[in-house]
């Protein structure tokens, strides 16, 4: 089948997230400008830049239900935030973690997780995540939409922390991905997780 997004895909589903898989899941926690923390997950994420290291996030439309996205709110009022690696065992949580609720909840509470502090920025991390990155907003990228009604924003981050758990090495150092079990997005309500992991050495 071949489809032009502007005309409909003809299908039960919308199949394009399918096609962009497995998207890895950006657990990102803010805190407002009045200090009420926020969590949420975004599948549109990635890193972008390896020196220094970066990364962005996508919010599907500034406005989520009627109301702002806090996430993004709360990033370009504090110029702050954290990505917390979202895993199998914390599937649960960062599911609760996505209810659209009022700035004023916040959620690590609404899921039963703990916040511990960050060494550098003001959003807490969530200490069941086996690692977490400190970010410092870089920029905003309105995209421009046919629909004016429609508000995507990408949101890019320098990353100035990293924790990596003790537990999540292995004893020559390197990070045990198939051990972190890391979460993933894959399109509909489907996920997957990481624990199948091979090398490739790049041709001379
Ligand atoms: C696994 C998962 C991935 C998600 N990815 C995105 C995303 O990439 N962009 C987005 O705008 N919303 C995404 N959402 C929905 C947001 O998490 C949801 O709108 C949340 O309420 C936003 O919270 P906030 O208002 O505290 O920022 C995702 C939800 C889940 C469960």
């Amino acid at each position: 089948m071949f489809y032009e997004p502007k005309d409909g895909h003809g299908l039960p589903h919308n199949p394009f997230k399918s096609l962009i898989v497995p998207r890895p899941i950006g657990w990102i926690s803010t805190v407002s400008a009045d200090g009420i923390a926020n969590l949420a997950p975004f599948s549109f994420f990635n890193g972008v830049s390896d020196t220094p290291p970066a990364v962005m996030f996508a919010a599907n439309g500034r406005i989520n239900q009627g109301r702002l996205k806090d996430t993004l709110t709360n990033v370009e009022a504090t110029g702050e935030f954290v990505v917390n690696l979202a895993t199998e065992a914390l599937s649960d949580e960062m599911n609760a973690t996505s209810a659209s609720v009022d700035p004023e909840v916040d959620e690590f509470a609404l899921a039963g997780l703990t916040a511990t502090p960050s060494r550098i920025v003001k959003p807490p991390r969530v200490a069941q995540s086996p690692a977490q990155l400190e970010c410092r907003y870089l920029q905003t990228v309105d995209l421009a939409s046919s629909d004016p009604d429609i508000r995507n924003a990408v949101v890019l981050g320098e990353v100035i922390g990293i924790h990596i758990a003790d537990e999540a090495l292995t004893a020559e150092g390197r990070v045990d991905t198939a051990l972190m079990r890391p979460l993933a997005r894959l399109g509909y309500m489907e996920y997957t997780v990481v624990e199948k992991v091979f090398s490739l050495d790049r041709p001379a």
